[in-house]
């Protein structure tokens, strides 16, 4: 990665620094000027903002509402979903107002004579860049990132450059919401003339074993002009070790890359279990002058994959444990924010998660960074839309122009990163069941095989018979099947590959806390308050459940895993209530609510993936006012093979989870037979109030563990949970505050959905809250916010100066919650 240095634009700062270093990059963040609508001469240097509202970037101008029915409504027929006639889609895209046109404006200076670009990790969209008042690029795709060299329309001092970033985001141009405006950082990158550009260093580990890994380094110089350059690279271990240093002077023929290779003995080797980082730090000289400093971080991994075998990493079989994500940070929006990207991590990686596919677009580099770091493997994936249209004003419209741009910018910026190692070219993309949809995918992936020949190319498609019968399944490189369990086996003995990837899987819908009777596996369930059942037995028409993606992991080698549609819930695409179901507008897929809060699911996957820890989770809640007597099922998420459940002492017998035998033996006898390799279910529990107990044998028979959900008394006080108490005083770190309203002894009041209002005092203030109801209008950034099913989630953000930040939670007939975090520099 390169080096980022956070400075303020005060001259003597910038020009001591300039000594040092010939590389500065600046981030563009404060006292950016926007407006929302279009502006007229909004480019020019002389237009006067001071009116205009001041933000910080990455902005979202979007995410602050109001949610109305009529934003971005789309009359459509949704093909992939079976739909044959067009009907109103209602909160498809978030029913936030992401539509319309938004100017940014900010200043920069630079030293005068360096070689200027400024890189936008991501503008949305369709983004017209100006410096001093020319253009200077556009770039239509919202999600990409893309760089402009604007040295030429420089002020010759370099000081005072107006930058003025148009973007504009047409109606329905997409399927779940986008988000708006600059939502991504800005950079300023300047350096000497002779420099590595953006992306301009590309690293593999040609050989990788224990006892040694070389590594192969080509960077690019620009402006080299036939002079000798020196490049003296040193690679240091992830403990801070020079391990290998290489310096070597040659002349470079224009456009071809300086190479440099080198051997590494005894390497840490890349896994999500060891995220082990390298990094090779160039000097870079020309006429015996440095010119550029430039750090590429690296992790020495092998991939591949073995035809009836899977997936190997490192030479060690393992399938994908993996969830798919869309790029908003719920409450957040699409502005990126690096803490809350650890947050949604962190709780997936205590689920077992150990890949991410980026659904259905370019990552923010900061995920790529911290998934590197954090250890989840990663399928990068760019569209979900080639040629042929999914949405009227989608990315279609753009394709043909714009494809190989975007394919090279994203595989230039996440090649070196070890946490990729799948790219991904497209979803469901309606091409594939064209006749000639095969020469576009093998556009597509001769891109990412001539950019990065590391890589495997996987696609995901849910067409299983136009692709299995057209060719298109048979040349992409791993066969990607989004949903269809069903025809994994047929499609595996079909193809060439004799391997299938769950590019796509699950689409269960939940609602956190709220669970419905009679209990039953059923798709496309809909229910008067627009939620769906906590027992994780409902789908959609094209979807399942979880236990038919994991019995397939289970009994074929060939399946090389899945990724879960979704680990989060998302804005936008609130199936199965999307069409004319107001104000549902926020996804019921996700593993994890809208407010981070896990559903119940997520310790049904836990129990399976994640192998260092023990999990015993017992559903529903046991407060049913009003249904004494009535039947209510018991289900428990566990990592133990046996538990037996008791109701007020009362013995419900001991239930085991069967073998994969066991469950063949009564299917069509028992409607849940597969849920019963997975899941222990007691489905025949009268309710009375009181206590259930759950107590978890191990192997041998030996009593492991207990728990005991109780029926909650009054509601009493708010309780309040930080994730973190030490905050970092950088104006950005964030703590998630779990509010939960609870009986005087504690236990969750599980309807509970009073009106909480947050205080934030010292040094921070309060950011947002949700509460994963996807039918509430509340705004995200106003200090109030209802509980759902009594919980919800406050998220407070430190400031810049050190200190304590106190939080407040009130709400009318209960005792408030309070908490005290601490930030430090
Ligand atoms: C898939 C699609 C996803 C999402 C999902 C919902 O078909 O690829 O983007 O729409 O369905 O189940």
């Amino acid at each position: 990665m390169k080096k980022i240095l956070f400075i303020s634009f005060s001259c003597c700062i910038l020009f001591s620094l300039i000594a040092k270093a010939q590389r500065i990059e600046t981030l563009l963040e404060k006292n950016w000027k926007f407006t929302k609508g279009e502006v007229a001469e909004a480019m020019k240097p002389e237009f006067d903002d001071r009116k205009r509202e001041t933000v910080t970037v990455p902005h979202d101008w979007a995410i602050f509402g109001p949610f109305e029915r009529s934003n971005d409504l789309q009359e459509v027929a949704v093909t992939q979903n079976f739909e044959k006639k067009a009907s109103v889609k209602t909160g498809r895209t978030g029913g936030l107002p992401y539509v319309g046109i938004g100017w940014y404006r900010t200043t920069f200076d630079v030293p005068a004579d360096q070689q200027t670009t400024l890189v936008f990790d991501g503008a949305m969209s369709e983004a017209r860049v100006y410096v001093n008042g020319q253009e200077a690029c556009f770039w239509p795709f919202g999600y990409n990132s893309f760089h402009c060299d604007v040295t030429g329309l420089l002020n010759k001092d370099g000081k005072n450059n107006t930058l003025a970033v148009r973007l504009e985001n047409k109606p329905q141009s997409s399927r779940w919401y986008p988000g708006a405006g600059l939502y991504r950082n800005v950079r300023v990158v300047s350096t000497d003339k002779v420099h590595v550009p953006v992306w301009g260093t590309q690293l593999t580990t040609p050989h990788v074993s224990d006892e040694y890994a070389s590594v192969r380094l080509l960077t690019t110089i620009a402006n080299d002009e036939g002079k000798d350059i020196r490049i003296v690279t040193e690679i240091i271990s992830p403990d801070g070790k020079v391990v290998a240093t290489k310096d070597n002077t040659r002349k470079i023929n224009h456009g071809q890359p300086f190479e440099q290779n080198f051997l590494v003995n005894a390497p840490c080797l890349w896994s999500p279990e060891t995220p082990y980082l390298y990094k090779a730090v160039s000097k870079v000289y020309a006429d015996g002058k440095q010119t550029d400093e430039y750090t590429t971080r690296f992790g020495i991994r092998s991939i591949g994959i073995i035809a009836d075998k899977g997936f190997f990493l490192n030479g060690k079989h393992r399938k994908f444990q993996g969830v798919c994500n869309h790029h908003d940070l719920g409450p957040l929006g699409a502005a990126i924010n690096v803490a809350a990207l650890r947050r949604q991590l962190t709780l997936l990686k205590d689920m077992g998660c150990d890949a991410i596919r980026t659904a259905h677009n370019m990552p923010a580099p900061e995920l790529v960074q911290l998934c590197d770091e954090m250890g989840f493997m990663m399928m990068v994936e760019p569209f979900d839309e080639w040629d042929i249209a999914k949405c009227e004003n989608g990315y279609h419209r753009y394709f043909n122009e714009w494809a190989e741009r975007d394919m090279v910018n994203m595989l230039h910026q996440f090649r070196n990163n070890p946490c990729v190692v799948m790219w991904s070219i497209g979803n469901e993309v309606p091409t594939q069941c064209s006749p000639v949809g095969y020469k576009v995918a093998s556009f597509l992936q001769d891109i990412c095989h001539r950019e990065d020949p590391t890589r495997p190319v996987t696609c995901g498609m849910d067409q299983v018979s136009c692709v299995l019968k057209n060719g298109f399944a048979a040349m992409i490189d791993v066969p990607g099947f989004n949903y269809r369990a069903h025809r994994y086996l047929e499609a595996y003995e079909l193809l060439p590959q004799n391997i299938v990837l769950g590019s796509e899987t699950s689409s269960t819908v939940s609602s956190r806390g709220v669970y419905k009777f009679p209990v039953e596996k059923r798709g496309d369930v809909k229910y008067d308050d627009h939620q769906s059942s906590g027992y994780d037995l409902e789908h959609c028409s094209w979807s399942n459940v979880p236990d038919e993606d994991f019995a397939l992991a289970d009994d074929y080698d060939w399946t090389i895993g899945q990724f879960v549609w979704t680990g989060f819930d998302y804005l936008g695409e609130p199936s199965p209530y999307d069409t004319d179901a107001w104000p549902s507008h926020s996804s019921l897929f996700g593993i994890i609510d809208l407010a981070s809060l896990p559903k119940d699911r997520y310790y049904l996957y836990r129990s399976l993936w994640n192998k260092n820890v023990n999990t015993l989770h017992v559903l529903p809640h046991w407060t049913w006012p009003g249904r004494e007597g009535e039947n209510t099922p018991v289900f428990v998420y566990t990592n133990y093979p046996t538990a037996e459940l008791f109701v007020n002492g009362k013995s419900y017998g001991k239930q085991h989870k069967l073998t994969a035998e066991e469950s063949k033996a009564i299917q069509g006898k028992d409607a849940l037979a597969l849920q019963r390799r997975y899941r222990l279910m007691w489905m025949d529990v009268p309710y009375e109030p009181g206590e259930v107990k759950v107590i978890a044998y191990d192997a041998s028979g030996k009593i492991a563990e207990e728990k005991v959900v109780r029926t909650a008394g009054k509601p009493h006080h708010l309780e309040v949970v930080a994730d973190r108490s030490q905050l970092t005083a950088d104006g950005k770190d964030l703590a998630y505050i779990t509010v939960r309203v609870v009986d005087k002894d504690g236990n969750l009041c599980p309807s509970d959905s009073r009106l909480v209002n947050f205080t934030v005092k010292g040094a921070g203030h309060y950011r947002a809250a949700a509460n994963g109801d996807a039918t509430s209008l509340d705004l995200f950034h106003l200090p109030k916010m209802p509980a759902f099913s009594g919980q919800l989630t406050a998220i407070v953000q430190a400031a810049e100066q050190a200190g304590e930040i106190v939080f407040e939670a009130k709400a009318k007939g209960v005792k408030s919650g309070k908490l005290t975090l601490y930030s430090s520099k």
